[in-house]
């Protein structure tokens, strides 16, 4: 009897030999013996011959799944997605979307989780004590969506009648004005700080920085510190400290081994993730988790780098540390822990090195070089 159904979508280019590399360590550290893999479509390969990035069959086999691990996907400019879609699906007026951020929305996962931890004797590391988790709102904020250019004319009289500030924006042509909305929830802010929270308790951390502008943005950067504030209370071993997130861009560089874990909202996350993950070794280290109530999609956060397709030559440790996410979040936690133990081991003995490491080694090797660890352990 299997425990666990998991999803494994592979994707496009590098996505398929980086999830091979995480599958082996799941398999060596014994965690395959007790799951069913259900191997699922996705990417650009599917929007070519059927139209469709994320097709239905796939969204079934995650509904039967407990979560997912996702290697990356390929996608284009409009021009080169209608080039490339198989004739039978042409001037059907199909639109390429990106199927992480459909899935993002279609199980509400609100949580976008990027640990970023420097690993002793990694060679791209800024230095060498950094331990930090950027917690960041996956599915509303800047991103929601809800934006218009040109202008609807009933907008721009709903904001002149109800905003003083937007007066001055009346002169304008309707099609000389963009706008793109910032819109925050109680109950999202709520989520994403309660989680960010629950996480540093549960796994030692010692502050919660919440990352806003609420001087300058005051209605939904406000919201969101206000809350913090609130829910703070009920932990008492924790900190909260508030920071303004170009200050934070700034601390990243100066102190960054002084955080923990931050808390923000959906492009602020975005950007100093990014940021944060580039501290610890940048795209060959970085990984994430899209994590709900009840479903989560566990990814390295490079893409299919097409130039490196076919060599085995990037850096699974993304994956691998993804799939160690993967195994925490279902609670198998010492399974979770000899995959890191491994990882951080292979890197502080430097013999493993992918070519972002200043080394030789392959996508298998280092995968191979991970499992013998864990073999040996
Ligand atoms: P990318 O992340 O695929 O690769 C950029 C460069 O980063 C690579 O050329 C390589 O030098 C390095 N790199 C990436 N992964 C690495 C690894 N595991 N080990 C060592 N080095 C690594 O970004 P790019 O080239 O901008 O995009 C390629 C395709 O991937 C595009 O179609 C893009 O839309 C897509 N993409 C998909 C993402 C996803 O599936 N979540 C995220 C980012 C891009
Ligand atoms: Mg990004």
């Amino acid at each position: 009897m299997s425990n666990y159904k998991i999803c494994v979508l592979p994707g496009d280019g590098i996505g398929v030999d980086v999830v091979d590399a995480a599958i082996k360590v799941l398999d060596t550290v014994g965690f395959s013996n007790q799951v069913e893999y259900l191997y699922g479509d996705i990417g650009w390969e599917f929007w070519k011959t059927e139209g469709n990035p994320l097709p239905d069959r796939t969204i079934d086999l995650l509904k039967e799944s407990n979560c997912a691990l996702f290697g990356a996907i390929t996608s284009k400019p409009k021009e080169e997605a209608d080039a490339e879609l198989d004739p039978r699906f042409k001037n059907k007026g199909l639109i390429y979307f990106s199927p992480i951020v459909k899935l993002r929305q279609l199980f509400d996962l609100y949580i976008n989780l990027r640990p970023c931890k420097a690993y002793l004797g990694n060679p791209l590391n800024y230095r060498d004590d950094i331990d930090l988790v950027v917690f960041r709102e996956n599915t509303e904020g800047l991103y929601s969506g809800v934006e218009w250019h040109p202008v609807p004319e009933a907008v721009m009289k709903a904001f002149i009648e109800n905003h003083p500030r937007a007066k001055r924006f009346g002169d304008f042509a309707l099609e000389d004005l963009a706008i793109s909305t910032r819109i925050f929830t109680r109950k999202g802010v709520k989520r994403i700080l309660k989680a960010s929270m629950e996480y540093a308790n549960e796994f030692g951390y010692k502050t919660v920085t919440v990352v806003e502008k609420p001087n300058v943005i005051r209605e939904t950067s406000g919201l969101m510190v206000r809350e913090a504030r609130t829910l703070i209370k009920n932990y008492p071993s924790l900190e909260l400290w508030e920071t303004n997130i170009d200050a934070m861009a700034m601390w990243l560089i100066k102190n960054p081994q002084d955080y923990g874990v931050l808390v923000t909202s959906n492009m602020f996350g975005d950007i100093i993730s990014d940021e944060a993950a580039q501290l610890v070794g940048g795209l060959g280290f970085a990984r994430s988790g899209n994590i709900g109530d009840n479903m989560a999609v566990f990814e390295p956060t490079h893409g299919s780098a097409p130039k490196y397709v076919g060599q085995n030559k990037v850096n699974p440790i993304a994956t691998i540390l993804a799939a160690k996410m993967m195994l925490d979040w279902l609670n198998e936690k010492e399974m979770a822990q000899q995959v890191e133990q491994a990882v951080a081991e292979v890197i502080k003995e430097g013999n493993a090195r992918t070519y972002d490491m200043g080394g030789n080694t392959s996508t298998t090797g280092m995968a191979d070089a991970i499992c013998s660890r864990i073999e040996k352990s």
